[in-house]
């Protein structure tokens, strides 16, 4: 399907462009290190190149020639209405549906220049590099402290103990909770509340020290209290990540998010800044969405 509203401003096609002059080299064998990433002091271009995907169910094309640059240390925020493609594109973006039956994807996504379908990457380890936050907390029914250990036990990111608690605190005090759990680490992590669950399921995923964070509807089944706190959090976390959330707020959106997309029937309508898209969107489909006038 083709949209009128092709007329797109600077920030929106280089947003867009496929930018390969400035994909850095690393290897994604160099990912299976698992070293923590140096802190980084200010985006530094694209991180995650979407080019020409297409996304299918058996028959049902889901995804239509998306090609998106996903900006590092910054939050992108996808939106559009519900059964639109948002949570199938960012499930690819870790290779998370490989195995759905009838799945079946062309067109490429690359980590800094390699291709995260190629043979040689273990999607295993792909997954600590691109870690997944899900819409309803899904804490593992053991302790807070073993539900943040687990992926640096199975990984081998520590040689001492310590070297593990330290891992923990810092993921715990990372993702907000710290202060809430210090004094009861072996607690049942299904005794905590709602909030608290989802994240500690951030710091699950902050403790194999990914490099982006993808995040579907993180919020929404959340408290409004807990939802400002994981929205803060996520503000918090674009210093040193680059976070990938999914949400049907507006508001949300407006307030953690330095770029949006809007996806209209698995097609890319618009992507800008967050301020540019809700004041002064260039397609119809994306104002009659933000007007609440789009199914
Ligand atoms: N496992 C699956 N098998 C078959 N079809 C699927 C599967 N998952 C999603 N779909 C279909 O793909 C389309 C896109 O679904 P998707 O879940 O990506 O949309 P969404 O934008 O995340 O929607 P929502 O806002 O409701 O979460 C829908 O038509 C959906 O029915
Ligand atoms: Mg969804």
């Amino acid at each position: 399907m083709r949209h009128e509203e092709t007329e797109k401003n600077e920030t929106n096609s280089e947003l867009r462009t496929v930018g390969a002059g400035q994909q850095l080299t690393v290897q994604l064998a160099n990912m299976a290190k698992l070293e923590p990433e140096p802190k980084r002091e200010s985006a530094q271009g694209p991180i995650m190149t979407i080019s020409s995907l297409n996304a299918f169910y058996r028959d049902q094309q889901v995804l239509k020639d998306v090609s998106l640059n996903i900006q590092e240390n910054q939050v992108l925020g996808i939106m559009g209405p519900s059964g639109c493609g948002k949570t199938t594109l960012i499930r690819i973006l870790n290779r998370m549906n490989d195995n759905v039956p009838g799945f079946r994807r062309t067109g490429s996504v690359t980590i800094q220049g390699q291709d995260i379908y190629a043979k040689e990457v273990d999607p295993v380890i792909l997954k600590t590099r691109v870690g997944m936050v899900f819409q309803a907390p899904n804490p593992f029914p053991i302790s807070i402290y073993e539900n943040v250990a687990f992926g640096p036990k199975i990984h081998k990111l520590f040689r001492k103990k310590k070297e593990l608690n330290r891992i923990v605190r810092d993921s715990l005090e990372r993702a907000g909770l710290w202060e809430e759990v210090k004094d009861r680490l072996d607690t049942n992590a299904l005794k905590l509340s709602g909030g608290q669950q989802q994240r500690l399921c951030i710091a699950r995923a902050l403790a194999v020290h990914p490099q982006i964070l993808l995040m579907d509807e993180p919020a929404s089944a959340l408290d409004p209290g807990s939802t400002s706190k994981v929205e803060e959090l996520i503000v918090d976390l674009r210093q040193n990540y680059t976070v990938v959330v999914v949400t049907h707020n507006m508001q949300q959106a407006a307030r953690v998010a330095n770029n949006v997309v809007f996806l209209y029937r698995g097609e890319v309508v618009e992507v800008g800044k967050a301020p540019d898209i809700f004041e002064n969107p260039t397609s119809v489909l994306t104002e009659k969405y933000i007007r609440g006038n789009l199914i």
